[in-house]
């Protein structure tokens, strides 16, 4: 779960490829570095724990220019965050090698490369590799060769790529099961983990696919697919503007983005619509059939997306009338779920890479499951290729670890999906209207929910000495709760819990005392006055509230109750509305308590390892 990058052109590459890294650092930031080969065709290698900008400050002054380099910034799997498991890892200061994955036979590997001879100095899966294409190479004719064997003894997960002294201007890389993307520029070629690396240089992009060894000259690349015939793999031209992703007038990417949500939904919401109607098309040509025999839905997702299904399996069972299950995709891969005839299996995923919800795919193909569907952010990732049918959230690259738009993109994408499945069980022309309307009516609400930032700001300053908090909703406002509870704990560090408002007195209410805020959220729906009662409990017990309410509902401010108005919204859609100040109360207070708000530790944006 790392970010790659690699270049060979007529320049210098160096620049390129530290742009690409600090592009990437959403992958991971532990450490980083950089590898080149310079002019006298010697290898030259700096490696540093830390951040990117530390590599780029040690470099400075330096003379550090090559013409081919790859690079890296990491986040630990085997091995600590240190300078000697920091990629690029080398073989006889002749091969360098930089990998997004994990090698599992990484073991076995290397008590067969020690007895070789080759002498290991990292804790790293990788450094096998950089020995084995060594080794390699030794015996063969080119470094395609070698990378070309090498991989094939690698069992696990990787997207490499590879230099070597004996191989002046040629850069080669591989990928099985981690994406790696190729740019094509005008006399320069570069590889990438994503696309979001290399707009600065390039806007076309080959994807390469699982199997694939590509070989890179400053001219031209050439592909070999996993049979070992040349390909031509189609190069498509990125839409994702470089704009895009700069910061702007904002302080942190985790901020813009939040303020970016309205826009985001419009754009999700875009030609998908059309008067009081869904339209179908939007989930493809297949989709008809598809919906057709759906008998019952099988969400997979982790993390926020997770939260994002938990709320559609409200809206599947009260608006489209079908039974409809969700499940963390790190369990639902290694069950033995009951396979139900006619399940449509919904994957959520911001990014198209999590490792556990593309195995989670993987396996109910193999377990027979009907058909598949992948609400997904980025279109080319691993997740939108395997899936039958696709619905692209239109959320724009998400560079905070911390999700936030996508998620409710995701949850107005799903809302098409419940509209599309529940119109074959019952679902009427003016139940759908309605629903359709409250769609349409959702980026205005977003614009004047985030118009209370102020006010939610000075929540915040309370929340600051806390060390834990408890989120509590009822409804589809429940996973909207453990949603906000899960923005806080990653990037303020506040412990933070969620629970439905109705199950504090099955044990959580020992708990309450003045240290322990509690966060509620209470639109103005049917469960309002059942909430009611259990904030009271609360509030009888010493309790400390933030309260997010509907105006209408009438809670006043108290010393032991702080509210903010919300404006009124329509009961189905109210979870889009009541996450955005969720996501500025922790926003705030990670900001003002100076964590690292878009790199909190320990996390990385894309989990492309099991
Ligand atoms: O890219 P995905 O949506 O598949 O990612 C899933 C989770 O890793 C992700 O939502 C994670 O929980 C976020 N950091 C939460 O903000």
């Amino acid at each position: 779960m790392c970010g790659i990058v690699g270049a060979v052109a007529g320049r210098d590459v160096v620049a390129i490829l530290l742009e690409g890294l600090k592009r990437l650092e959403y992958r991971g930031y532990d450490s980083a570095g950089v590898a080149i080969q310079n002019a006298e065709g010697v290898l030259d290698r700096m490696r540093v724990t830390g951040k990117v900008r530390d590599l780029e400050s040690c470099l400075t002054g330096r003379p550090f220019v090559g013409h081919l380099g790859i690079a890296h910034t990491r986040w630990a799997t085997h091995g600590r965050p240190a300078d000697c498991n920091a990629h690029p890892h080398t073989s006889h200061d002749t091969v360098a090698v930089v990998h997004n994955g994990i090698i599992e036979n990484h073991e076995a590997l290397r008590i067969r490369l020690e007895d070789l001879g080759y002498d290991f100095t990292s804790d790293t899966d990788t450094e096998v590799i950089a020995h084995l294409v060594h080794h390699h190479r030794l015996q063969q004719p080119s470094l395609w060769h070698a990378v070309r064997i090498a991989v094939s003894e690698l069992v696990g997960a990787y997207a490499i790529g590879v230099v070597s002294t004996t191989d002046p201007g040629r850069l080669v890389a591989a990928r099985l099961g981690s994406p790696l993307v190729v740019g094509i520029g005008v006399d320069e070629q570069f590889i990438a983990s994503d696309v979001t690396a290399l707009l600065s240089v390039t806007r076309h992009f080959v994807f390469l696919e699982d199997g694939d060894v590509a070989e890179l000259t400053q001219t031209g690349v050439t592909i070999h697919d996993a049979a070992g015939q040349i390909v031509g793999r189609p190069i498509k031209k990125s839409e994702v503007s470089a704009d895009a992703i700069n910061l702007g007038d904002f302080v942190h990417y985790m901020q813009k983005e939040i303020h970016e949500q309205s826009t985001a939904i419009a754009d999700t919401l875009e030609g998908r619509l059309s008067g009081h109607r869904i339209l179908e098309e939007a989930f493809g040509p297949l989709a008809r059939g598809v919906f057709d025999e759906t008998r019952c839905i099988q969400i997979v997702a982790c993390g926020t997306s997770y939260h994002a299904g938990l709320v559609a399996r409200y809206w599947f069972e009260a608006i489209a009338g079908i039974p409809c299950t969700v499940e963390v995709a790190s369990e639902f891969r290694y069950r033995r779920p009951v396979v139900s005839p006619g399940t449509l299996v919904v994957c959520i995923s911001q990014s198209g890479e999590t490792a556990d919800t593309l195995a989670a795919l993987q396996e109910t193909k193999r377990l027979g499951y009907a058909h598949s569907l992948a609400i997904c952010n980025v279109p080319e990732s691993s997740i939108v290729r395997e899936a039958e049918l696709t619905l692209m959230t239109r959320a724009g690259p998400e560079i905070g670890v911390a999700s936030t738009k996508a998620f409710t993109c995701q949850l107005v994408a799903l809302l098409l999906l419940v509209i599309a499945i529940g119109r074959r069980h019952g679902l009427g022309l003016v139940r759908e209207a309605e629903i359709v309307a409250e769609l349409a009516a959702l980026p205005v609400l977003i614009e004047k929910v985030l118009r209370l930032e102020g006010a939610i700001r000075v929540l915040a300053k309370q929340l600051l000495d806390k060390h834990h908090a408890l989120f509590l909703g009822r409804g589809t406002q429940y996973p909207v709760a453990m949603e906000g509870a899960l923005k806080l704990k990653e990037i303020s560090y506040i412990h933070a819990e969620a629970y439905p408002a109705g199950e504090l007195k099955h044990g959580p209410l020992a708990l309450i005392d003045a240290q322990m805020p509690v966060v509620a959220l209470a639109p103005d729906n049917e469960l309002l006055e059942k909430l009611r009662s259990n904030l009271q409990e609360v509030r009888a017990r010493g309790g400390q509230f933030f309260l997010f309410a509907d105006t209408a509902a009438n809670f006043q401010d108290a010393p032991d109750m702080r509210v903010v108005r919300m404006p009124s919204v329509g009961s189905t859609t109210a979870p889009v509305v009541y996450t955005v100040p969720l996501q500025l109360l922790a926003y705030h207070t990670a900001a003002i308590k100076g964590t690292n708000v878009d790199q909190p530790r320990n996390l990385a944006k894309s989990v492309t390892v099991e």
